[in-house]
């Protein structure tokens, strides 16, 4: 829609001087400018405000930043399930704001994978019924049988081909974020967003689902942008951009 020529704050990304096709953004996902206000009572409260990023096929982005500076926030409105109150956020070249609810869905459901800091998984069907479910709503042009031979190597991916049939409650944390991580990743998605996954975990597990993360990233060619407070984490990302008060700090100038 516009160039970066007309933009009037930085874009913190790694294709600002390649970003003259797909109708002038050529990164997988990227958000301009965006804002965010919520109504607090009779008042408003600015959450975010003219945060720009670009995320490359492929590319792993850290964001890192201290609790309520408004990473849960930006991650909602990257993954299309809030809606920006400024700016615009491209994905997979399509502008979020130009699409219906529904569009939204369908685009997140093709595109998109997600793991959250508490799993978010169904306590009441096995390791195998959480991914092939998730897959059945992502993937409705799969047979049901296909659904489940996918789901099962997806868990078999994470190592966990041998608890196919235990609930969520006869997991420990790590296995119960494996299978998150299996979950968001059975359509194969092209961009993984994380929201401080390692956060119920000890330091050492934490480290194990990361680096499982990254590994079936870049097998997939996915992209990751991931939240964390563990600097030790964020480094390993390609990248790292730290959010204040709702504001990108420009680089360099961060904590972590
Ligand atoms: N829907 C909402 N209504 C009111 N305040 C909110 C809402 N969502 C987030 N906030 C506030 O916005 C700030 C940023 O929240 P959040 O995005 O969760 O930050 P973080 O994930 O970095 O801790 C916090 O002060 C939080 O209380
Ligand atoms: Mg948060």
């Amino acid at each position: 829609m516009t160039t970066s020529a007309s933009t009037s704050a930085p874009v913190f990304g790694a294709l600002s001087s390649d970003n003259s096709s797909n109708g002038g953004e050529s990164g997988l996902i990227v958000a301009r400018h965006l804002d965010y206000t919520v109504p607090v009572g009779s008042q408003s409260l600015k959450i975010l405000n003219d945060v720009s990023l670009e995320v490359s096929p492929a590319e792993v982005l850290a964001i890192v930043g201290p609790s309520g500076s408004g990473k849960t926030s930006l991650l909602m409105l990257l993954a299309g399930l809030e809606r920006p109150t400024g700016g615009d956020i491209t994905l997979n070249g399509q502008s979020l704001s130009g699409l219906s609810e529904d569009g939204l869905a369908e685009l997140r459901r093709q595109a998109v994978g997600i793991v959250f800091q508490s799993f978010n998984l169904v306590p009441s069907v096995s390791a195998l019924d959480n991914v092939s479910l998730a897959l059945e709503i992502a993937r409705p042009d799969l047979k049901l049988s296909e659904c489940r031979t996918l789901a099962r190597e997806a868990l078999e991916e994470v190592g966990l081909g041998h608890r196919l049939e235990h609930r969520p409650s006869a997991l420990s944390g790590g296995e119960q974020q494996r299978v998150g991580l299996a979950r968001a990743m059975a359509a194969r998605p092209r961009l993984l967003l994380a929201d401080e996954p390692t956060g119920n975990l000890d330091q050492e597990t934490g480290a194990r689902v990361i680096e499982l993360m990254f590994s079936l990233a870049r097998k997939h060619k996915t992209a990751i942008i991931l939240i964390t407070h563990d600097p030790v984490l964020a480094k390993r990302a390609d990248r790292m951009l730290t959010l204040s008060k709702g504001t990108i700090l420009p680089p360099g100038t961060g904590a972590a």
